[in-house]
């Protein structure tokens, strides 16, 4: 029996070297679970991929992988077919809570699925600390976080923190995951680790995940570690931390929160505000007290952020949040750095360009 676990893994392993486009994270994640013993995990993720298929699929790009495994149904439709078959779970929203104590409650579907499975077969946990295209900077609920660490230590799942669009400092902590007072075992970040001056991305990870892979990380990509995008990094964050950039974002939170909240006073379709930070959001509903969103087709997210571009200013159109479809989020994202008179400016141009899409396409 241990022979044929091993051959098993043996074989498992050298067709995942015989892939050559196999992504990288493909294969860690492979050589982690089987290093820890969990076997029929590996087999379960070898057993979604079909040979002839897997180089495809380690062609996708990273955002496609990530609007994969969110509910991206606009996104996810042209690869369908070539996928890991991964399971979902509820967002984790208290604009649209599935229970009570809506963070245990989300956390509780975690369980149920890990056990569901079997926990030899789950071999991670990915998620937003706070959601951004996928959602519209939602916040995880109170609670939320920490009891999805404990679930994760208790069955051996790996728990990742996605913080490409809420890390390096846009939700006014360094790690998103910090507010929540939890560590995860991967973190990606991206976006904000060199300011977007020159394409940079890291995954973090912790020595328990290092120890697996002997310290000896598979970074297989052209240009992983490229030198001079590492020194924008560098350059980045000695600026942030020198002039204590995070520290004003987290400083200015609810300031800027109170400045969205009183440019998009009395617009009716305006149902929620939140966010963390510099990470701030409006959705916009049909109904207030329903939520019910406004009708896909109309596509409202994309009107407001071509009105808003006409007003000179570069906003993030959210869409389908709701359940995949359905649902318009406008995402503000300022720099560290703006100034009072900018972020003035830049809440008036928001609530003006919703006011003239609403008045324009009378949805009703
Ligand atoms: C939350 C999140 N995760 C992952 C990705 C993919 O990141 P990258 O394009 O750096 O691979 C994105 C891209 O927008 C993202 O928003």
């Amino acid at each position: 029996m241990i022979q044929d676990l091993e051959n098993l893994r043996n074989e498992a392993l050298s067709a995942l070297q015989a892939s050559p486009d196999a992504n990288a994270l493909e294969q860690w994640r492979i050589t982690y679970l089987s290093r820890q013993g969990k076997l029929p995990a590996v087999l379960e993720l070898m057993k979604n991929v079909p040979k002839e298929e897997r180089p495809t699929l380690g062609k996708l790009s990273n955002e496609v992988k990530q609007a994969l495994l969110a509910a991206f149904e606009e996104r996810k439709a042209a690869f369908e077919g070539s996928l890991l078959d991964v399971s979902r779970l509820s967002p984790a929203n208290d604009y649209r809570p599935i229970g009570q104590n809506n963070g245990l409650a989300c956390a509780q579907e975690l369980e149920d699925e890990i056990l569901r499975l079997g926990p030899d077969k789950v071999a991670a946990f990915i998620f937003e600390p706070v959601v951004g295209a996928a959602g519209g900077c939602v916040p995880a609920p109170d609670g939320y976080a920490k009891r999805i660490r404990e679930i994760c230590d208790q069955y051996g799942v790996l728990m990742i923190s996605d913080e490409v669009m809420c890390g390096a400092g846009r939700t006014g902590t360094w790690r998103a995951l910090d507010k929540d007072g939890v560590e995860p075992d991967i973190m990606s970040v991206a976006k904000g680790l060199a300011a977007g001056y020159l394409p940079l991305g890291a995954a973090i990870y912790s020595d328990k995940v290092s120890e697996a892979f002997n310290h000896q990380p598979q970074t297989g990509h052209t240009f992983t570690g490229h030198t001079a995008c590492c020194a924008a990094g560098v350059a980045v964050q000695k600026i942030v931390t020198r002039e204590k950039l995070v520290e004003r974002v987290a400083a200015n939170e609810q300031k800027l929160k109170s400045m969205m909240a009183d440019a998009l006073f009395g617009i009716d379709a305006v149902g929620d505000i939140r966010g963390r930070g510099y990470f701030m959001a409006a959705e916009l509903v049909a109904n207030r007290q329903t939520k019910k969103p406004f009708a896909a087709e109309h596509k409202l997210f994309m009107h407001i952020r071509a009105q808003a571009f006409d007003n000179g200013l570069i906003c993030y159109p959210v869409g389908g949040n709701v359940d995949g479809v359905n649902g318009d989020v406008i995402i503000l994202a300022p720099p560290y750095n703006a100034t009072d008179a900018e972020l003035t400016e830049i809440v008036e141009k928001l609530a003006k360009s919703v006011k003239q899409v609403l008045g324009r396409l009378r949805l009703g």
